[in-house]
């Protein structure tokens, strides 16, 4: 109890109090009588406290509300040492383009695979504790993960004579008719991608093996296509799969190739899907211009994502050495898989030219793709029998170290956290975009809070910086530590704001939870654009204003979808019209990125800005600043969705009268519940403004600190709410009922997924069962804010 006091000294003492005494005299009247009252009133409201019903962690950090009694915050609370105005100024010039510039050199300059790179974990450690973190730590974990040695693919035949001869597959004579590099060009002007410990094309997470069969042409390989190829009898079984990249993550395509019994899967992405920077648009291909260059491949990881991210041998819990480890087969694929270059794909496309139907014959998600000025006709295949590949890929699993960086910043208050992170690793040299424009932004945002803290700054709330590594196989880095650490982030943390690409374009781009949505709208709206064709305009003038749901697909995941903690990613990218063509391939390299994904830096510089400025603005604004009623707002969307699926199924009115009439019920009333919190929370910041409580009336200000609590507590956790504890079906490690990446899309958000699932796989007792856990869900949320 005597430490409880303590603070409320020392912040009266300490507190620059010239804006609200403008005479001296009576400032330091004020002060020691202020200081007086608090000092004998805080002995009494902790007498008070005991007939309080609060437990042990609200009392705990009650105090810590205490310092800004006498502060007045206007647009920022002012805590200690600066004033909002001036955290605002530094967090909005300190970042650098060129800065920027300088730390996307370092990361882009040498193979970071991960796992593989401990000298840029301890370089990013340093450099934050030069910015002033000095609590920054590596965190390291044993993960179960792939690494190349060796692969092949070459298209065989059999020569006519053989093939009448002895027609059995193993005797007969096959000549290797095309064989694939496998390999992306080395270009003079882009440096990295020649390096001579440059990191060859593969498969994250995929299975060795050596298969020779003939091959299918599957389109995207999503669940829907391959359903397509079932109904027109196309033999599939024995085969191997010859898969478009897009729409769907890499690994459910082989999830599924594999599920109908194919024995490999190549991968090749179609120029057709490069939206309108393409080489048949007229447009140059790198480096001449911006087009795909033709030998890129996008290498990635094939875990099944949608399942579970994360280490696959220990689901649910972290990776310490030691942890006992499960078996993965549920988890990554069994058969080989490998991407290659639309260069290496066209010879094998064009060989399955009137073998099989159309693809065009097909529904509408089948009208081929932009190969067909490269005499490329989309059949289907099976390639004649007397044409079969061989795929050889080796793969070496171990169990290997993986290293996140961690910051952090002490705040005032112990238990409201925010953490931001960005992952490291690449599968390239380079990763100009991905990630390592996150990272050189995440270096200004650092380094912009150690220059607060270098003029005195002390966070309201605590604030986490993390570098993840292992992303890129699966979120390893990040699942592992929220596995780890889940009971204390769950406890405390308010939201966890993700940067991964930061900038490859000029487009701003979001999605959020929507608690996050307002705070995410007003912030850009305070940040200049580097847009110039108008001047003076703010990233949220040029915005389209769209924000998506949380799928997967980045180091949110584990935060939002297993902690239940609101999370957003954000970066500037490339409008809708163009799609990201040298994503995970060696021209995602810093000069392609000097050249043509962001020459200047300026949006780097941009999204360090709008980064900070959500964090400060959630850290420091003493009435947590997320809203409730966009939630309810949400749900009321998602509901609508689900009911529109309904209505595609053929439930007839009755039935959906059943599922829906509660559920619209718990909507509803969860709408007036989150209207009355976000009102009352407003008001009470409203008197916190106002600050007109004479000094008297101590006990009134202390009444007012622990309403502010208690609705910021509430605020923190309502996402948490949506939890439910035994997952998911068949993927009990995803445990938030609302959010969870789609089943078979794994990247795009899925709302209400076990409702939704079980409309699609026609599982009526499924449907009732997740409408029923969604309605108490909701239910128990509302009450929750209510009590
Ligand atoms: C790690 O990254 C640095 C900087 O990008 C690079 O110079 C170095 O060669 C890399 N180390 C390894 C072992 O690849
Ligand atoms: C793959 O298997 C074939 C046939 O069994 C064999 O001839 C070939 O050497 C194997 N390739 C590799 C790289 O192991
Ligand atoms: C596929 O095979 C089934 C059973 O042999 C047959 O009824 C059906 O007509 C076939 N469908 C097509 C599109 O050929
Ligand atoms: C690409 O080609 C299109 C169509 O010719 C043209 O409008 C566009 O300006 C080109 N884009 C670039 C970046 O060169
Ligand atoms: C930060 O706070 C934690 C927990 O409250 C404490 O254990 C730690 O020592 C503090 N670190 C610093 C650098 O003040
Ligand atoms: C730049 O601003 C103009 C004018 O507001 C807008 O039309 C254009 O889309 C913006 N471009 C980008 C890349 O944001
Ligand atoms: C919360 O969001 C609702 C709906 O978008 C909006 O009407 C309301 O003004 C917001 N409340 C605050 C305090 O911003
Ligand atoms: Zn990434």
């Amino acid at each position: 109890m005597a430490d409880e006091r303590t603070p409320l000294i020392a912040v009266v003492q300490t507190r620059p109090a010239r804006d609200r005494y403008p005479h001296h005299t009576l400032r330091s009247a004020c002060t020691i009588a202020l200081a007086l009252t608090l000092l004998i009133g805080g002995v009494a409201v902790l007498v008070v406290l005991n007939f309080v019903p609060l437990d042990s962690s609200d009392e705990a950090t009650l105090s810590a509300y205490l310092p800004w009694s006498d502060g007045v915050p206007k647009a920022w609370p002012r805590t200690t040492g600066i004033d909002s105005e001036d955290l605002q100024e530094i967090l909005l010039n300190t970042p650098d383009a060129d800065q920027a510039r300088e730390w996307s050199q370092y990361y882009t300059s040498g193979p970071h695979l991960a796992g593989k790179n401990l000298s840029q974990a301890i370089w990013t450690k340093e450099k934050w504790m030069g910015f002033g973190v000095e609590n920054t730590l590596i965190v390291d974990y044993d993960i179960y993960v792939n690494y190349p040695k060796g692969h092949r693919l070459a298209l065989l035949e059999r020569d006519d004579e053989a093939q009448s001869d002895d027609p059995s597959l193993e005797d007969a004579e096959w000549k290797v008719t095309y064989e694939a590099s496998l390999e992306e060009d080395v270009l003079d002007e882009d440096h990295t991608s020649g390096l001579e410990n440059r990191i060859p094309t593969f498969h994250g997470y995929s299975a060795s093996g050596n298969v020779t069969a003939p091959y299918v042409y599957v389109n995207y390989g999503t669940y829907k296509d391959f359903e397509e190829l079932q109904a027109a009898n196309v033999s599939l079984a024995g085969k191997i799969a010859l898969i478009k990249y897009g729409r769907i993550f890499r690994g459910l395509k082989v999830k599924r190739a594999q599920e109908l019994g194919m024995v490999g899967a190549v991968m090749y992405t179609d120029p057709g899907d490069d939206g309108d920077v393409t080489e048949y648009n007229g447009n140059e291909t790198y480096p001449t211009g911006p087009a795909r260059q033709p030998s890129s491949v996008q290498r990635g990881s094939c875990q099944f994502l949608s399942f579970a991210p994360g280490d696959p041998t220990t689901p649910g819990y972290p990776s310490k050495p030691g942890a006992p480890r499960q078996p993965v087969d549920h988890a990554i694929p069994s058969i080989p898989s490998l991407p290659i270059s639309y260069q290496d794909a066209l010879p094998l496309l064009k060989t399955l030219n009137g073998h099989g139907p159309k693809a065009s014959s097909f529904n509408k998600y089948w009208k081929g793709g932009g190969l067909g000025y490269q005499g490329v006709k989309y059949n289907i295949g099976p390639s004649p029998d007397h044409v079969v590949l061989n795929l050889v890929n080796e793969q070496e699993y171990v169990t290997t170290p993986m290293w996140n960086v961690i910051g952090i910043i002490n705040g005032t208050i112990p238990d409201e956290v925010v953490v931001l992170g960005n992952h490291r690793d690449a599968w390239i040299a380079g990763g100009a975009g991905d990630p390592n424009s996150g990272s050189a932004a995440f270096n200004e945002v650092i380094r912009s809070f150690g220059k607060a803290l270098e003029a005195g700054w002390k966070p309201l709330r605590t604030i986490v910086f993390a570098s993840w590594d292992g992303e890129e196989y699966g979120l390893l880095g990040s699942t592992e530590w929220v596995e780890e650490y889940v009971p204390w982030l769950q406890a405390s943390t308010i939201a966890y704001l993700n940067v991964d690409v930061g900038a490859n374009g000029p487009h701003f781009r979001a999605s959020a939870a929507p608690l996050l949505n307002k705070i995410l709208v007003d912030t850009i709206g305070l940040v200049q654009s580097p847009n110039h064709s108008v001047p003076a305009q703010s990233v949220r003038d040029v915005w389209d204003g769209h924000i998506s749901t949380m799928g997967s697909g980045s180091d949110f995941t584990a935060f939002q979808d297993f902690a239940g903690i609101p999370s957003l990613d954000i970066g500037f990218g490339f409008g809708s019209k163009s799609a990201v063509y040298h994503y995970h391939s060696n021209y995602d390299s810093f000069d392609w990125m000097e050249r043509f994904g962001d020459p200047g830096f300026h949006y780097h510089a941009t999204i360090a800005k709008v980064w900070s400025l959500v964090a400060a603005n959630l850290i420091e604004t003493p009435v947590i600043q997320l809203n409730a009623t966009d939630y309810a707002i949400g749900l009321e969307k998602y509901v609508d969705s689900v009911k529109a699926k309904a209505d595609d199924a053929g439930y007839d009115a009755q039935i959906k009268t059943s599922l829906f009439h509660p559920l619209d019920k718990a909507v509803a009333r969860f709408l007036s519940v989150t209207q009355a919190h976000d009102a009352l929370a407003a008001d009470l910041f409203q008197q916190l403004l106002a600050d007109d409580i004479p000094w008297w009336k101590w006990w009134e200000r202390v009444a007012l600190y622990y309403k502010i609590r208690a609705v910021n507590t509430k605020y923190k956790l309502l996402e948490r709410q949506f939890l439910y504890a035994p997952g998911l079906d068949e993927r009990p490690w995803f445990k938030h009922i609302v959010f969870a990446p789609g089943k078979w899309t794994g990247y795009a958000g899925a709302t209400f997924p076990g409702i939704v699932e079980a409309i699609d796989e026609q599982n009526m007792k499924g449907v009732y069962k997740w409408v029923g856990i969604a309605t108490g869900t909701i239910e128990r949320a509302a009450g929750f804010l209510e009590k």
